[in-house]
């Protein structure tokens, strides 16, 4: 199989792997909010490997494997070194008849004939590992993350998870997957900051997908999060940097915008609004600006936005490879819309006059 080269490559901590900084969001391709067609989902993996996507992600949850399938039908046999691949454990897949006739299960259309139980125990990660390799067909699996554990995703039942993690070998089991060298790295995989804070205390955690919390939007991993991870080595992949739509649509299209999977509210509207007055005098997309907002910090080693065919992906090199003048960042951390600190000094003195 030809290889084209790569796109920028970051450092996973002191992991080995090196994952592109655009990386590909496999969601859609387990229908995330609209279906797609099996060769829609095969042409956009490949269209993405042919531009240098070289890091993908997915998970049982997406479709209750449908994602997992379709990703590596189109991987396979494009094992180059440079691929690095992520999926999740904490739900175990169990056969059921009545899911996924032609309906929508949280969020996913016509997903596949299972339903979903949640495991964190050492023994549902192992299966969970084992059947993410089987429905994706490849050999290997470079990352694996805990899913959605943290109140946040869990509520009531993050409890009974974390004990499974922590007391009931979920996290010494995927140390010791590790250790063996099935995989190459491992973290959590959430949309909460405290969450992190406390697993990253738990267990020698390599990396954390943080969907959702460090986005133009959101900052609050600035406080203490990415401090402790640069402390100790631990890198992030920022998930979801359109907050799940908004940051992506705007607020002036037809459409209602989303922001965390819901109608967005009207202070966040307002916000976005403003930032759109910004992205507007400095003639900036507001989706590019979301898009490499989260590469400008350094713990960050990729973006991941959701890419479900081959005019969101062409759209969304196109925004990645816009060029954004450093005094549009300023400018809104003027505004107060960002923080200060989510610069780095390289690019706020280049915005100096
Ligand atoms: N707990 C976790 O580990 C976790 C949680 C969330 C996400 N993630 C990861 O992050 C990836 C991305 O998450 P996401 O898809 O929820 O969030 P996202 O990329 O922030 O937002 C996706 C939404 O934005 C829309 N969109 C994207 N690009 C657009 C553009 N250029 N113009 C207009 N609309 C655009 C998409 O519409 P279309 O559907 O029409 O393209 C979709 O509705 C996932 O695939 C997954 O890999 C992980």
């Amino acid at each position: 199989m030809t290889s084209s080269p790569s796109l920028p490559l970051r450092a996973v901590g002191d992991t080995g792997l090196h994952v592109t900084e655009l990386g590909f969001g496999a969601a859609s391709l387990g229908n995330a909010g609209r279906a797609i067609a099996d060769d829609v989902a095969r042409d956009a993996v490949a269209a993405a490997w042919a531009a240098g996507i070289r890091y993908f992600d997915t998970a049982p949850f997406y479709g209750r494997g449908l994602s997992e399938r379709r990703l590596g039908d189109a991987l396979r046999g494009r094992e180059d070194e440079a691929l690095v691949l992520s999926s999740k454990v904490g739900r175990v897949l169990v056969p059921d008849a009545s899911v996924g006739r032609g309906g929508e299960v949280d969020g996913f259309r016509s997903p596949m004939p299972f339903r979903v139980t949640h495991d964190y125990s050492r023994d549902g990660i192992l299966r969970s590992f084992e059947a993410s390799l089987h429905r994706l067909g490849l050999d290997r699996i470079d990352m694996l993350f805990v899913h959605d554990i943290g109140r946040w995703s869990r509520g009531d039942a993050h409890d009974e998870g974390w004990a499974q993690l922590t007391r009931g070998g979920g996290f010494e089991a995927l140390a010791s997957l590790r250790e063996q060298g099935a995989i190459r790295a491992f973290g959590l995989g959430v949309n909460e900051v405290e969450i992190c804070l406390e697993a990253i205390d738990a267990a020698p955690l390599d990396v954390l997908l943080l969907a959702n919390r460090y986005t133009l939007l959101e900052q609050a991993p600035l406080d203490a999060l990415f401090p402790a991870c640069a402390a100790r080595g631990i890198a992030v992949i920022a998930g979801a940097p359109y907050n799940s739509g908004i940051l992506a649509t705007g607020t002036r299209g037809s459409a209602t915008p989303h922001y965390d999977y819901a109608p967005a509210p009207a202070d966040i509207v307002a916000r976005v609004r403003r930032i759109e007055a910004v992205a507007d005098a400095w003639k900036v997309p507001l989706a590019a600006a979301a898009l490499q907002f989260p590469l400008i910090h350094p713990c960050v080693v990729s973006v991941l936005p959701g890419i479900g065919d081959r005019r969101r992906l062409d759209q969304t090199l196109d925004l990645y490879a816009r060029e954004i003048p450093a005094g549009f960042w300023t400018d809104l951390v003027s505004e107060g819309l960002i923080r200060a600190d989510s610069l780095n000094a390289a690019a706020i003195e280049k915005a100096m006059p």
